[in-house]
């Protein structure tokens, strides 16, 4: 009976985990989290302490769950992951959860850096594009992620659709560029192609930017995506607009309350989002925002 998503990522502070584990729940799933790291904090801070899972020890995982007979998931989403061999476990990882369930839906954000710098060790960018991108079924890069990911630069809207199609023919059918800066403008791009062979369906929603700088909300963003993406199917547009609304709300409270506590957001880069404060924006969010077919 069980069949929830299973999730690999993780560290203290909202992101990983901490970020996507809760909104999946109040979307109304069961959710195995795997912490891939298990931090004091996250590392948006001066400093961190703590441990890194490696690929043998998630393995020991999987091969508990499968020694009782609970490997049977609807999903696997994974995050932030360091190293090549945690990478290359997360590969039989996929492998194994597909052969007992061949329908099995793999989210992947295939992070790896962002506004021009690589947060990850150089050789995952190959293991993303020759081994990972192939088997996701839904992949969530940010823009520095989709030019690494297809080795071209993204500098107009229909550089990001390229992109995505470039990264359809390597693999999923659902690519969602999670934030495309052009000019001044916030943009995510979303395409889905319904059939090998058709045309992708492809639309854009513009986001104001806010002038401040939040960590875990890639996580989040990915997390929603695949809660309302699963209740969705069909319509990537509709997943989309709703998991953007809930996560500006969750932007826009985070922000407010900073001020409300005296507190000045513009003085750090680690605005924790302040997600148990937003629960009926994550279940029945308010979609103030719509999506533009291309
Ligand atoms: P990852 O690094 O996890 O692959 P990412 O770089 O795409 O993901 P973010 O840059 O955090 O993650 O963007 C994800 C979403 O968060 C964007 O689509 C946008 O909706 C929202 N977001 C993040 N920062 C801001 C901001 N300053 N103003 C408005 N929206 C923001
Ligand atoms: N996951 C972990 C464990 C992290 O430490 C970080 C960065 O601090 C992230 C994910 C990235 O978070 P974001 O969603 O802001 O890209
Ligand atoms: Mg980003
Ligand atoms: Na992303
Ligand atoms: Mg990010």
């Amino acid at each position: 009976m069980k069949q929830p998503p299973i999730l690999v990522d993780g560290a203290s502070g909202y992101v990983g985990n901490k970020s996507a584990v809760f909104p999946l729940q109040l979307l109304g799933y069961d959710v195995d989290p795997i912490n891939s790291v298990q931090f004091s904090n996250h590392t948006g801070y001066p400093t961190f302490k703590g441990q890194v899972l490696d690929g043998q020890q998630l393995l020991d995982i999987i091969n508990g769950l499968e020694a009782n007979n609970l490997l049977c998931y609807t999903h696997l989403l994974t995050g932030y992951i360091r190293s090549k061999s945690f990478l290359n476990k997360v590969l039989q990882v996929v492998e194994k959860l597909r052969s007992i369930n061949p329908g099995l839906i793999y989210v992947c954000d295939p992070v790896l850096g962002d506004e021009g710098k690589l947060y990850v060790p150089p050789e995952l960018v190959s293991v993303y594009c020759q081994k990972v991108v192939p088997v996701a079924s839904m992949l969530t890069p940010n823009q520095f992620e989709a030019e690494k990911l297809t080795g071209s630069r993204i500098n107009s809207e229909k550089d990001g659709l390229k992109a995505c199609n470039f990264l359809h023919d390597a693999g999923p059918s659902k690519v969602v560029i999670t934030s495309l800066h052009l000019d001044d403008k916030l943009l995510l791009i979303g395409s889905h192609q319904k059939s090998k062979g058709l045309s992708p369906e492809q639309f854009k929603i513009v986001i104001p930017k806010i002038p401040l700088n939040f960590t875990g909300t890639g996580d989040l963003l990915t997390a929603l995506l695949l809660g309302w993406s699963n209740k969705f199917p069909d319509d990537l547009d509709k997943a989309s607009e709703l998991a953007v609304s809930s996560l500006q709300a969750v932007l826009h409270r985070t922000v407010s309350d900073y001020r409300n506590a005296g507190f000045n957001p513009e003085s750090t880069n680690s605005l924790e989002i302040r997600l148990i404060q937003s629960q009926e924006d994550i279940r029945n969010p308010h979609v103030n925002f719509t999506a533009e077919k291309y």
